[in-house]
């Protein structure tokens, strides 16, 4: 930064500002890593001296604690195609943080965020909504917006391409963050014209376009001006096609704006000293509570109490990226060793049934918990010894971070953000803070756990060590933040 530049910051003169577009946001709404985000981001983006707004859509599902706080900014129509849709702008202050609320019963008095047949047109509607509602935040135009996953993915493409022509918008800069590349929005080509009011732009079916259809995500890839994923591995990876969902091609292409910015944990709320929802708190300065937790646990669960039985745990969406098939692989294998195992998770069908079954099979060693339950996954975090997280591709994830936090270490598939977290046991060097394989081989899963599993049983110590090691490893979410920030600075948005 110039010296002048600096010295206006230093007097507040000059401040850059980011409205952060999101679909998830703790505590308001929150289904997995994406809500951990949109929670904890935008506050550190503050204390690394931007002024950030975060805009969000207002789910039913958001708690009266929060919704009757809120209040209403602006009510405006919005074009979505050829319909014109009410929207309102509401805001709450949360954490020091200006949140605004994209309001449209239609599109959000529904259970849960995604999974519609017209979750084309709801994100349409969103993007059309957030970029229009820049017009009544008071005293606040953004020098960027920064999206995040497909559903704001046409934040970038619509800035340009609707909003371009106009004064207001002309200097403001799009990042966009994947998160997850599976999911990008794939329709017909006809939503261009019905959802987008894009008729007649040509680049837009050049850069969105695929044989027949179009492609949400890869608009915003192509017309964002930084692209950003959530950990330096997973951005590499991407732009291969093992990883690249079809769209590696367009990633490589676009490698010169493309970087990895780890995510990081919050340590205030994942803090086994203080977390309510632990049947005994500990710390990394005193273990000895880990043990009640580990015995409260297998008592409710029906599990024999056994101190000294690793308890291996798993809390997980049951999806294929979490490399639940590695796991089914070699379950009984698995189970065949002295252990207990726990799973947390719901998701689907077919893995359901099957930990069901396994459950069924092996009462007295492995209990499915086939719900997503907060407090429960905390129980299981801080009794666990082993915490498993094969995954097939990993964008950043953060069950990781908890468990290490927690003293319960990981095993994982060296992939994304588990390769850049995790420091894999050196039997050598009798270093690490945790256990970890390379391929997605179910028995290299295994062998990886069994190799674990002898050191938990014949040489304790250096279990503690790896144990400490572990918890006390910081991914800290202001080291994030002041990455974004450079940035934003480097991509030209000026204050
Ligand atoms: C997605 C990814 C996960 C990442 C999270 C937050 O849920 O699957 O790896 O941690 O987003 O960035």
């Amino acid at each position: 930064m110039s010296r002048k530049k600096h010295k206006a910051k230093q007097k507040g003169v000059y401040e850059m500002k980011v409205l952060f577009a999101i679909f998830e946001a703790e505590p308001f709404a929150k289904s997995g890593g994406l809500g951990d985000v949109g929670g904890a981001l935008p506050a550190y983006l503050k204390k690394a001296g931007c002024q950030v707004r975060v805009i969000m859509p207002k789910y039913s599902g958001i708690g009266s604690i929060y919704r009757d706080k809120m209040r209403r900014v602006a009510k405006f129509q919005v074009e979505v195609g050829w319909r014109r849709q009410y929207c309102g702008l509401e805001e709450l202050e949360h954490d020091g943080v200006i949140y605004y609320f994209i309001d449209n019963e239609y599109y959000f008095k529904r259970d849960g965020f995604y999974g519609y047949y017209d979750d084309g047109e709801r994100v349409a509607f969103f993007a059309r909504a957030a970029l229009e509602s820049l017009l009544y935040m008071r005293d606040f135009k953004p020098n960027v917006i920064h999206a995040n996953d497909w559903h704001t993915a046409l934040i970038p493409v619509l800035l340009k391409e609707i909003c371009g022509g106009l004064p207001f918008y002309y200097e403001m800069k799009s990042v966009f963050t994947i998160h997850n590349l599976k999911y990008q929005g794939q329709y017909g080509l006809a939503v261009m014209d019905e959802l987008l009011g894009l008729r007649g732009h040509t680049a837009p079916y050049e850069k969105m376009g695929l044989a027949d259809g179009v492609n949400f995500l890869k608009g915003a890839l192509l017309y964002s001006d930084a692209i950003t994923t959530v950990s330096p591995a997973y951005a590499q990876e991407i732009q291969h096609a093992y990883f690249g969902e079809g769209l590696d091609g367009v990633l490589q292409a676009r490698a010169g704006v493309l970087s990895g910015i780890l995510n990081g944990l919050d340590y205030e709320l994942y803090d086994p000293a203080t977390d309510r929802a632990l049947f005994a708190n500990y710390s990394s300065a005193n273990w000895a509570n880990k043990a009640v937790g580990k015995r409260r646990l297998q008592e409710m669960l029906n599990l024999p109490v056994q101190a000294d039985t690793p308890l291996v745990t798993m809390v997980t969406r049951l999806t294929e990226q979490k490399g639940l098939d590695l796991f089914f692989h070699i379950a009984e294998e698995l189970l065949a060793e002295d252990l207990q195992l726990v799973v947390l998770g719901a998701g689907e069908w077919q893995y359901e049934q099957h930990l069901r079954w396994l459950g069924s099979c092996y009462p007295q060693k492995f209990v499915p918990c086939l719900t997503f339950d907060n407090d429960l996954a905390m129980k299981i975090y801080a009794a666990g010894d082993l915490l498993l997280m094969p995954s097939r591709y990993e964008p950043c994830g953060v069950t990781q971070m908890i468990a290490m936090r927690y003293g319960n270490l990981p095993v994982v598939r060296e992939t994304g953000g588990l390769k850049d977290t995790v420091r894999p046991f050196d039997e050598y060097a009798k270093t690490g803070t945790g256990f970890s394989f390379a391929n997605y081989n179910a028995h290299e899963l295994l062998f990886t756990v069994k190799s674990a599993l002898h050191l938990y049983g014949h040489n304790r110590p250096l279990w503690d060590k790896l144990r400490q090691s572990a918890a006390e490893e910081r991914f800290s979410w202001l080291d994030a933040a002041q990455r974004y920030v450079r940035l934003y600075e480097k991509i030209g948005a000026r204050a």
